[in-house]
């Protein structure tokens, strides 16, 4: 298996449709993280000097329905603003408004049609919807990693359904990529930093991992649930009660599997979780009834970076403590400072994703010093987890790249 190339693409004149995530955060109708806009921009301003028509498609939030508040049209001029193009709106997605916008564009033009969940038909990946879309166009390009997890009708029917060709874009390529060195072929050994604050969540990432590392760090608030599991005292810390034997299973496993797991040794611990509230350092043997573990400490931050001092690769989601407040994001910022390092001094090779943890990367600094920051959340925590997710199962074909039909 394996995926077309858009070097390979003769663009000129073809009607491109481009899956871009503009699911983008909003304030008073303006974009105010444009981070997943800049990602697709090389894809865009590509396809568009080499003599594509642009389409551009995608979701904006979760509307019911048509609603003038989660327009595209915002977005598609902070697109211009960042891509250094004029692009052109079109009212709807499908239908006529489309396309006359889509017949009336030149070589070298952008289009970007209005929020496809503005059809009900988007979500529930109808076949009708995905041929609408798909008859607007000559090709496919996916580009929206942070939404490939979603079988809807513009990430997933709107190829299987029309046949057109589909190629992964620049940045979903890049993602691709760094799946692939992360868990394929994998320079050992390869520690996992999980953090957060819910196992809840993690545990189907949890179990997957513990057969791909050698290492595996855990951090956040999940790990309070790991120490409970292991008889600890744990004061009025999150933890998941109900998912202790969870935790304790996990344990197991690694043991069985000879894997090491790596849990905080001392917190930093306060009453309540606020600002500058009064914290104190403590082994994680000595939490008091009152105490909750707002971050891990000193030591274990210095256990944590000599782990990595040992691997080869990382894969990081989720942060270490309530990295939000100060100073609880100090055990996160020091190790993303030490990963940062040793990804410069070539001694790891570091992957990163999910909300949290980029913003947690970006407030210590360090997101351009990674070798890859993957700004997805759902998307990325399923690729964790072993998962092909439906918007790329779409791109692949069969045979080897240079036997792929283009
Ligand atoms: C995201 O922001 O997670 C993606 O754009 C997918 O959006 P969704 O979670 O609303 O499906
Ligand atoms: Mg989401």
């Amino acid at each position: 298996m394996g995926f077309r190339s858009l070097d390979d693409a003769e663009v000129k004149g073809k009607r491109v449709l481009v899956r871009v995530d503009l699911n983008v955060p909003m304030a008073d109708g303006k974009v105010t993280d444009a981070t997943r806009i800049e990602e697709v921009t090389p894809t865009i301003a590509e396809l568009a000097d080499k003599g594509g028509r642009v389409i551009l498609l995608s979701h904006l939030n979760r509307p019911k329905g048509p609603d003038p508040k989660h327009s595209l049209r915002p977005v598609a001029a902070a697109v211009a603003r960042i891509v250094k193009r004029p692009v052109g709106f079109a009212e709807d997605c499908v239908g006529p408004k489309a396309e006359a916008a889509v017949a009336a564009m030149k070589d070298g033009d952008i289009l970007c049609l209005e929020n496809t969940r503005f059809h009900p038909e988007e979500e529930k990946n109808n076949q009708e919807f995905a041929k609408k879309l798909a008859a607007l166009g000559d090709m496919f390009v996916e580009d929206a990693f942070s939404a490939a997890h979603r079988a809807h009708a513009s990430i997933t029917s709107i190829v299987t359904v029309s046949g057109l060709p589909a190629y992964p874009g620049r940045a979903m390529k890049a993602e691709l990529d760094a799946l692939e060195k992360a868990f394929e072929k994998p320079e050992h050994p390869v520690a996992a930093i999980v953090g957060g604050a819910k196992i809840s969540t993690k545990l189907d990432l949890l179990g997957h991992l513990l057969s791909k590392v050698e290492t595996l760090i855990i951090g956040g608030g999940m790990a309070n649930t790991f120490l409970a599991a292991q008889g600890k005292a744990i004061g009025k810390s999150l933890c998941e009660n109900d998912l202790i034997p969870n935790a304790r299973d996990i344990l197991t496993k690694a043991k069985s599997l000879k894997r090491e797991i790596v849990l905080p040794i001392d917190a930093v611990v306060a009453e309540r979780l606020a600002a500058n509230a009064p914290s104190r350092v403590v082994p994680v043997d000595a939490v008091e009834p009152n105490d909750m573990i707002l971050d891990i400490g000193p030591r274990s931050v210095e256990h944590v970076i000599s782990a990595l001092a040992r691997s080869k690769t990382l894969v990081w989601n989720g942060p270490f403590g309530a990295f939000e407040v100060e100073p609880f994001d100090n055990g996160t910022t020091e190790v993303a400072e030490a990963v940062a390092e040793l990804t410069e001094d070539g001694r790891l090779i570091s992957f990163a994703g999910g909300g949290d943890t980029v913003a947690a990367l970006n407030a210590a600094g360090v997101t351009g010093r990674l070798t890859h920051v993957s700004t997805a959340g759902g998307a990325f925590l399923e690729s964790l987890e072993g998962k092909t997710l439906p918007g790329v199962a779409v791109l692949m074909v069969s045979g080897t790249l240079d036997a792929a039909p283009r």
